[in-house]
């Protein structure tokens, strides 16, 4: 898709985001010639800044420097826009709390902005279903769905990108990837750290809604549904709707890491969970009988984000006679060290008929050693300069997401949990040790 002219405003320029992973992105994108002086990036935010003392928040380089201006505020800001030249496009990116997203949207379109302007969101994209609707209605009151790209940066990531690729680029993978052949799915995502300086957010949110509700039910749709027609952003949605549509979610257990409670920001009869697991069915054909286990928690012994597809067993014959030889496996690991691995019965060297599953393994960093794996931010930003929306979520994804989790979230006891430890799992599932690849 060609790129036009576009100028980019960050609203709350000064803030966290900007300085950590925006304008970071937005340099790399120069370095690569993908942005240039054709474009200008402009703070926005109640702080008065020069365009200096702005360029002065950022460690650039001089010429990406140039690009940066500042003004204070939306009030006259589309003429500030034109005193910077002509821009066919505008893309403000909302660096800004998520209850302010409805009244900023009004702002611009009160400022005279329209059509050619689009805008970013990050989650959360509200706190449950009716607050979705709510959130949804509002926004597109003042801009159109082709206008809006909802954030959530798992689908920036390299391998995420790469499910789609090793899915429907591969000849081998899409016969057996079904109920016939596999036992179930399993996605995991551990981080060692806790609620790190954002205790008061995560407080009100749990782990749930941090992470399986957006991130890992993107993963779970790019992992079992069905291909696109095309890989126009339209026919991908709707690819992952129809899981959506078909989703259930049947259990869901619930953990707290001792001594959450007593830190600052968190209630002291905190009911919220830093570690929960689900079983859950996509009640389609292809998926008909196959669990699909999903658990994600703060303070876990590893870092890791996985999917696992764990294959049926052999039928007892020949070498599984006795019914003993491990089924296969595919792990995808999502970061860190981005690969694919498939277990695979081998013989063991030497005169005595052993066997024993080995990895086969493929990693990024092997194959692709000269290529540095971008950034999420950066692809993300790229793709909305194109105005390429494959990569951003609908707002049906997000609501129809949320409706699954109607009446998972914040209900059910809570367990407690040592730091670096992982809870027993309630599920009769074995789990795939992410630790061996
Ligand atoms: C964010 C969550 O969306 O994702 C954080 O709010 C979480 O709590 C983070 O730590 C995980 O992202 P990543 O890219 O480190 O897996």
């Amino acid at each position: 898709m060609a790129q036009s002219r576009t100028a980019i405003v960050i609203l709350g320029a000064s803030g966290d985001l900007a300085k950590r992973k925006l304008i970071p992105a937005l340099e790399t994108l120069y370095a690569q010639n993908k942005i240039d002086d054709t474009n200008v990036i402009i703070g926005s935010g109640r702080s008065e800044f020069s365009d200096e003392d702005f360029r002065g928040l950022f460690e650039v380089c001089e010429g990406f420097a140039k690009l940066l201006h500042y003004h204070t505020g939306l009030d006259g800001m589309k003429e500030y826009i034109k005193s910077q030249g002509d821009f066919d496009r505008i893309v403000f990116f909302f660096s800004l709390p998520p209850r302010v997203y409805a009244d900023t949207a009004r702002e611009l379109v009160a400022q005279g902005f329209g059509e050619e302007s689009s805008i970013i969101i990050e989650k959360p994209f509200g706190h449950d279903y009716p607050s979705s609707v709510d959130l949804n209605k509002e926004i597109t009151k003042y801009f159109g769905e082709h206008q809006i790209y909802r954030i959530d940066h798992y689908l920036g990531k390299e391998t995420v990108q790469n499910m789609m690729v090793f899915r429907f680029a591969n000849s081998i993978f899409e016969p057996i990837w079904n109920s016939r052949y596999i036992e179930s799915i399993q996605i995991s995502a551990f981080e060692t750290i806790g609620t790190e300086g954002r205790a008061q957010y995560f407080d009100n949110a749990g782990i749930i809604r941090d992470m399986a509700q957006n991130h890992l039910m993107q993963l779970l749709c790019l992992v079992t549904m069905e291909p696109p027609i095309t890989l126009e952003a339209d026919d991908v949605r709707l690819a992952k709707t129809n899981v959506l549509r078909t989703l259930t979610i049947e259990e869901c257990h619930r953990w707290q890491y001792e001594g959450y409670r007593n830190e600052e920001g968190v209630a002291p009869e905190s009911e919220t969970e830093t570690y929960a697991e689900l079983r859950m069915r996509v009640n389609n054909y292809r998926w008909n009988r196959v669990p699909i286990f999903m658990r994600t928690g703060k303070y876990m012994p590893r870092k890791g984000t996985e999917i696992g597809i764990q294959f049926r067993k052999l039928p007892r014959l020949l070498f599984n006679d006795m019914g003993d030889l491990a089924a296969n496996k595919i792990v995808i690991r999502i970061q860190p060290d981005e690969g694919i691995f498939i277990d695979m019965q081998n013989k063991v060297p030497g005169t005595d008929q052993t066997l024993q599953q080995t990895h086969m393994k493929y990693t990024y960093r092997d194959a692709f050693e000269n290529e540095e794996i971008p950034e999420a931010y950066q692809r993300l930003l790229l793709d909305v300069l194109r105005g390429d929306q494959t990569l951003f979520v609908s707002g049906q994804e997000t609501e129809m997401s949320w409706k699954l989790f109607s009446g998972f979230l914040d209900t059910g006891e809570v367990s407690i949990y040592r730091r670096g430890k992982v809870p027993q799992s309630r599920f009769a599932v074995d789990w795939i040790d992410f630790d061996d690849y």
